[in-house]
């Protein structure tokens, strides 16, 4: 499953490490020079994603697919703007709020785009860029954050196996059975295993 849907990834998805500035979280914060990611590395952390037409995403039979082998039996669709999102500022604070969650974190860009942060093996941080027809699952137990970039919009659809919990555990919440899953499965290299 992880290596269906690739085609052409690198236009929708883009990784690459951080700066340690504290300038608005919209820009991308590109290290000087550049140090991109492969979405090899990102598997390694257990980062599945595909690409996908997002303009058929109601009747699309490759989002089917994943949703079918991955158990993806609810789904939903948000809209983070400041026009179209209650609670703007607030609800994009705690976004960006470092946290965990105890399932995946699924999302499919369906309009604009955005930022993914994660914390690779040595804790720093990646800055994973979404555009329209990216679609990424952040394994339960990673520590991340999201922010809109410049462009201030997107449309993303969530998607969770069964009911769905947003709850996010800020850090530090490393007593979590999903965070000592996760490190347990980084360390001993079957991360990709957890994300079948
Ligand atoms: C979430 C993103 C903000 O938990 O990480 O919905
Ligand atoms: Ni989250």
């Amino acid at each position: 499953m992880e290596n269906m849907f690739q085609d052409g990834k690198e236009e929708v998805l883009q990784a690459w490490y951080m700066d340690d500035s504290e300038e608005d979280q919209r820009l991308p914060h590109h290290r000087e020079p550049k140090e991109f990611v492969s979405l090899e590395k990102l598997a390694e952390l257990g980062i599945v994603s595909w690409r996908l037409n997002a303009d058929n995403y109601e009747t699309d039979e490759n989002l089917k697919k994943i949703c079918d082998a991955r158990g993806y039996s609810y789904m939903d669709i948000c809209d983070v703007s400041p026009e179209k999102l209650p609670n703007y500022e607030a609800k994009i604070k705690s976004f960006f709020e470092e946290h965990l969650h105890t399932d995946e974190e699924i999302r499919y860009c369906l309009e604009g785009s955005g930022y993914f942060d994660v914390r690779d093996q040595n804790d720093c941080w990646i800055r994973v860029a979404v555009k329209k027809g990216g679609m990424i699952v952040l394994p339960a137990g990673i520590y991340h954050r999201f922010t809109l970039d410049a462009n201030n919009y997107i449309k993303a659809m969530r998607l969770f196996v069964g009911e769905p919990v947003w709850t996010p555990y800020n850090r530090p919440h490393d007593d979590l059975a999903a965070r000592k899953d996760y490190l347990g499965a980084l360390s001993k290299k079957q991360v990709g295993s957890l994300a079948i």
